[in-house]
């Protein structure tokens, strides 16, 4: 299909009225790649994502050339490189992260094999003045990492360390080489953005050539030439990502031209469909309707527990409900393509990417829709951008800011925050605390991990979230989740992780669970506090009562990092006390872990 993108990655480099890219960003297949080129956009200066490998003698013209980090290991056969070329060239280079490796591997340091690795926060200590730190201080930074620099190469300097990291930051300022272990393109790197400013300024000299506001027409424009004569059909969820996708698309071709289809699944929040509803009626869309498709997907998933099963199971059963409403109503004739709201961590994440590790499935990229993008009957005019970014556009389209500040919400709903086991395990007591032999999804290193929950007997507090619960991440690799034990009606020792599969029972309890939460929260006003919040029901408790819910607040820009958002004791208090008061319920838990090692979502 033809591309929609801002001449973003380097297969697609024809998009109108964007300049030559002055920063290239080479793609080891780290999940920040495109994030780097995004943050450099930011501040004004195009760049666009090309391949690792690409020949030095491409970039020659290039102002500076950042390599991403990535999920290989340098000594690894087939590992991504770069052609050392660029290294003994006069564009200047920054390596973050693995990208930082590669440069110690190439020019004769040392890279060490890690067995732990360093996931979230960090100190950065700035150890020597440097073009990179000016006006910047030692602050916290954002790792995600298993190996390490050890020794630096001969006339590079080290110019910040962490706790972890010796060699967190280096530089031969004279021949123009920078390497950092951290990643600057994160929110939660504090001064990730002045230290990419001191790169592409002071260090490449950079111009400004790029303005943000430039978004919008492009996208239209581009949603105008690849549906051309033809209509688009659009399957909404009332989320923020699709109710923007939507409205461009009902900006660029008229309400005559857009179809909207809302499948109520059965697996969304309580009083979800008649919301969506009053959204769609609100932007004056003329073609919009509900499909009640409950029955269907709850057979889809029967039986299922594991959790890329259950994604696939929905991705497959979205794919078709929406096949059957195409032929039904003929629009499969050739005048009608699909729109979708998929946005960048949606492919990113799905190993969208030549290099980039699978984490998650998710549903916008299975099989049959992959089908439709390869047959060209496909427009997703948000796949280069972020969920901030989103919102963005959002604004300047003149949404109402209720629906924009929506919280987050995935494509295949509550069945991914229902967790189900295939067996009935004991909770063990050990060293730390208990372990929990139910499994959830993280990344780390750019990988996904699929690993046991460490409950712990602490509070929820800064020394819990800041201090511990990393600890215990970086040094057992048997878990990928730490949680605090906020309430329980029965004693751990009496917990088990039950064998347990999706059924409306269970939903209808998640649903409960959820409903309460967003009312308190609501009236606390602590909704406003968080960028998500994710209630799970996961099968651990006694006999008598099988089910206990995590609580998953975190804070986040763009869904790529989180940090975890503690809530205050008297009200969480209140709200285990309430939760422990619905049927079944063992034990409520407050999720301590930042993404990475976690992801936001526990499948
Ligand atoms: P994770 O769990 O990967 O989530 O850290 C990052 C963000 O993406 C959302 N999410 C999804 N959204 N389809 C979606 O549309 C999906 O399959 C999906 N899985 C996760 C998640 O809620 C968070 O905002």
């Amino acid at each position: 299909m033809e591309p929609l993108t801002l001449t973003l990655s380097s297969a697609h480099v024809s998009a109108p009225a964007t300049p030559n890219a002055q920063i290239a960003v080479l793609d080891t297949g780290g999940q920040y790649t495109h994030l780097i080129a995004r943050k450099v956009r930011e501040l004004g200066v195009f760049a666009d994502v090309l391949p690792s490998d690409t020949p030095a003698g491409v970039l020659s013209a290039r102002r500076g050339i950042i390599i991403s980090g990535g999920p290989a290991s340098v000594y690894e056969a087939g590992s991504p490189d770069i052609d050392p070329g660029i290294l003994a060239a006069n564009v200047p280079v920054l390596g973050i992260c693995y990208g930082h490796q590669l440069i110690a591997h190439h020019l004769g340091g040392n890279v060490e094999k890690g067995d732990r690795g360093e996931y979230g926060v960090a100190r950065l200590e700035l150890t020597a003045p440097d073009p990179l730190w000016q006006g910047v201080c030692s602050s916290q930074v954002w790792m995600n990492h298993r190996d390490s620099v050890s020794a630096a190469p001969q006339g590079f300097e080290v110019i910040g360390s962490t706790e972890t990291s010796g060699i967190a930051a280096m530089s031969n300022v004279r021949r123009g080489i920078f390497g950092i272990q951290f990643h600057p393109e994160v929110v939660h790197t504090h001064e990730g953005v002045n230290i990419l400013r001191n790169f592409v300024f002071e260090i490449c000299h950079a111009t400004k050539d790029w303005n943000v506001s430039r978004r919008v027409p492009l996208v239209e424009q581009q949603i105008q030439r690849i549906a051309g004569g033809r209509n688009v059909f659009f399957f909404v969820s009332g989320g923020v990502d699709s109710t923007v996708a939507y409205t461009l698309c009902l900006r660029a071709l008229g309400p005559e031209r857009v179809y909207g289809v809302y499948v109520d699944t059965g697996l969304m929040r309580k009083g979800e469909t008649e919301l969506v509803r009053g959204i769609f009626a609100s932007l004056g869309a003329t073609h919009f309707e509900v499909e009640y498709a409950q029955d269907e997907f709850m057979a889809a998933l029967a039986g299922k527990t594991d959790p890329e099963e259950k994604r696939l199971a929905i991705g497959e059963q979205f794919v078709k409900v929406q096949e059957r409403l195409l032929q039904g109503r003929q629009f499969l004739d050739g005048s009608w393509i699909l729109g979708q709201g998929t946005i960048y961590p949606d492919t990113i994440e799905s190993a969208g990417t030549a290099k980039a590790d699978l984490i998650k499935t998710h549903h916008n990229r299975v099989a049959g829709i992959q089908a439709l993008i390869d047959t060209n009957r496909i427009v997703e005019p948000l796949t280069q951008f972020y969920k901030d970014e989103v919102r963005e556009i959002g604004a300047e389209l003149g949404i109402a800011p209720r629906f924009l500040n929506r919280h987050p919400f995935p494509g295949p709903g509550l069945a991914i925050r229902c967790l189900c086991s295939a067996t009935c395990q004991a909770v063990m007591l050990c060293a730390d605390g208990y372990l929990i032999p139910v499994r959830t999804v993280g990344v780390q290193g750019d990988s996904r991990s699929y690993r046991q929950v460490l409950a712990l007997d602490e509070p929820v507090d800064e020394l819990a979230i800041r201090k511990l619960a990393p600890s215990l991440t970086n040094r057992r690799s048997d878990i990928n989740r730490v949680v605090s034990i906020c309430g329980s009606n029965a004693v751990p020792s009496l917990w088990k992780v039950h064998k347990a599969s999706l059924t409306p029972a269970r939903l209808d309890l998640l649903r409960d669970a959820d409903q309460l939460v967003r009312d308190y929260c609501a009236a606390i006003g602590f909704e406003q506090k968080v960028w998500q919040f994710p209630i799970v029901l996961a099968p651990i408790g006694s006999t008598d009562a099988p089910e206990s819910v995590i609580l998953r607040p975190i804070h986040s820009v763009d869904g790529m990092t989180a940090d975890v958002v503690a809530m205050p004791a008297t009200e969480l208090r209140y709200l285990v006390h309430k939760l422990l008061g619905l049927p079944g319920i063992s034990a409520v838990f407050y999720d301590l872990t930042s993404k990475p090692p976690g992801t936001i979502e526990w499948e």
